[in-house]
């Protein structure tokens, strides 16, 4: 078996230079994702979520981008859950994209906002009905004694909802919006002389600088 110390990929496959760079991170964003589904990026949209919990602890998860909408990144989640505590602590929180096909990060830091009940209705109700449910059965990030407490809750709510056509939305339920404060695009190149291109929010503008990779 290879030792760990002997992994190492070469990174090849692109540039970033900061005359091809869009001058808008979200719109170079859009570019980069719209790129990541064309070679079939494995859940393109999936990201590591940082937020900071009341001892200043960080905490990292993966959860799934699903709207580039009104200057932020949104996704949905548990209003009760671990990290919807950490963020009504703290709304700074960091994300982090990471596709290997493309040999390609973004990292992006901003403050947290709830979406209003209205855009979350409107993306639950596109949900599947069975991820719909789900919402309703799981405590997220609560302690349970065994798995059989959802199982159970799900059989009991299927039946409750058998004939009613739609699920309504629980009041624990929906999304979040991120409004990015700063964005960093990285391109894997030869010899881990990589290129990272950051965008700072200043006064409204964005303002762009190479860092060292
Ligand atoms: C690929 C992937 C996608 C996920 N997407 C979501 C998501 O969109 N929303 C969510 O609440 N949890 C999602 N999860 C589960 C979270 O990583 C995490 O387990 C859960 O949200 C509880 O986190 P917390 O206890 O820090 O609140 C996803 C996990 C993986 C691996």
């Amino acid at each position: 078996m290879q030792h760990i110390s002997d992994l190492r990929k070469a990174y090849q496959k692109f540039q970033l230079s900061e005359n091809s760079i869009s001058a808008d991170p979200l719109q170079q964003f859009d570019i980069w994702f719209k790129q990541a589904l064309e070679v079939n990026v494995s859940e393109a949209n999936a990201f590591v979520l940082s937020t900071v919990n009341t001892f200043n602890k960080p905490n990292s998860r993966v959860v799934l981008l699903k709207a580039l909408a009104q200057g932020g990144f949104v996704f949905y989640t548990n209003y009760k859950s671990t990290k919807a505590k950490e963020m009504a602590h703290s709304p700074y929180v960091s994300m982090c994209f990471l596709w290997h096909e493309l040999e390609r990060q973004i990292r992006i830091s901003g403050i947290v906002n709830r979406v209003t009940r209205e855009e979350s209705e409107l993306y639950f109700n596109s949900r599947p009905r069975e991820s719909q449910l789900g919402a309703w059965v799981s405590p997220q990030s609560d302690i349970i004694s065994s798995r059989d407490i959802i199982d159970n809750n799900m059989t009991e709510l299927v039946l409750k909802y058998k004939n009613i056509e739609k699920i309504p939305l629980p009041d624990h339920w929906g999304g979040y919006r991120v409004i990015p404060d700063e964005i960093e695009f990285w391109q894997g190149r030869p010899n881990r002389l990589h290129d990272r291109i950051r965008y700072t929010k200043i006064n409204q503008e964005w303002k762009k600088d190479r860092l060292a990779p």
